[in-house]
């Protein structure tokens, strides 16, 4: 049998974690390829009438534009207070269900939702795995444009390599807030509690891409199939 693609392993995690999906649920809509499988998944399955009375939460602009594009009705935090299950990607993941996301540069939305979520629930490919955050990706850390080299300073003490995120065209990347991110390689992080702390403490910095204590499942897909982990 023919190896799946990864687009295809990020479609089977995708599609197994949309079967959490219940009627009258507010589900949160990540940002990111895997996460725009679920939403797909999850479009169709309204469509179809398998699944109804669901509202969405977008974490990203173009997630709310994807979302209205396929008829998902939508709401925001404004307007619900509490979203019953969220389903977003990541760009690095740990043992713990630790996560490094912002690879997109949704960060900062994607992390309140998430904070409003009651299960955070994660898709990824197994590539996504990691013995230690920061080992494969770089830590996106979202900063405003005001004084960034400052910033990017404060963030090489630290001991990272910080790089000002640009986008195709060569131009810097602006996030749906209108800030800038600074990818930071930190090689293996020894303690992201303590590091978060460090980062949450800092003016200049909106925030950052640790989402630590947060996912509640994994769906993680790879050769074997689709595995579900769940923390404790
Ligand atoms: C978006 O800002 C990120 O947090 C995404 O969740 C992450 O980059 C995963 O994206 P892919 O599913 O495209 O790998």
């Amino acid at each position: 049998m023919a190896t799946p693609s990864r687009d295809e392993l990020k479609r089977q995690a995708a599609e197994a974690a949309v079967a959490l999906i219940e009627p009258g649920m507010v589900v949160g809509l990540g940002f990111g390829s895997t996460a725009a499988f679920a939403l797909q998944h999850l479009a169709a399955l309204l469509q179809s009438g398998q699944l109804r009375d669901i509202v969405g939460v977008p974490c990203a602009a173009w997630t709310e534009t994807e979302a209205r594009r396929l008829g998902v009705p939508l709401a925001t935090l404004d307007t619900c207070a509490t979203v019953d299950l969220t389903i977003d990607g990541a760009d690095e993941v740990d043992p713990q269900l630790d996560l490094i996301k912002g690879g997109g540069g949704a960060l900062l939305r994607e992390k309140m939702v998430a904070q409003a979520t009651t299960r955070q629930v994660i898709v990824v490919d197994e590539a996504k795995l990691s013995p230690a955050l920061g080992t494969n990706f770089a830590l996106p850390v979202e900063v405003v444009t005001f004084s960034v080299e400052a910033t990017a300073r404060f963030l090489r003490n630290l001991g990272a390599e910080v790089t000002l995120r640009c986008n195709a065209a060569g131009a810097y990347f602006v996030t749906d807030q209108g800030n800038y991110i600074l990818d930071c390689a930190f090689g293996p992080i020894s303690d992201p509690a303590q590091l978060a702390a460090t980062l949450q403490s800092r003016a200049g910095i909106v925030e950052h891409g640790l989402f630590l204590n947060m996912t509640k499942d994994l769906f993680v897909a790879g050769a074997d199939g689709v595995r579900h982990v769940q923390r404790g």
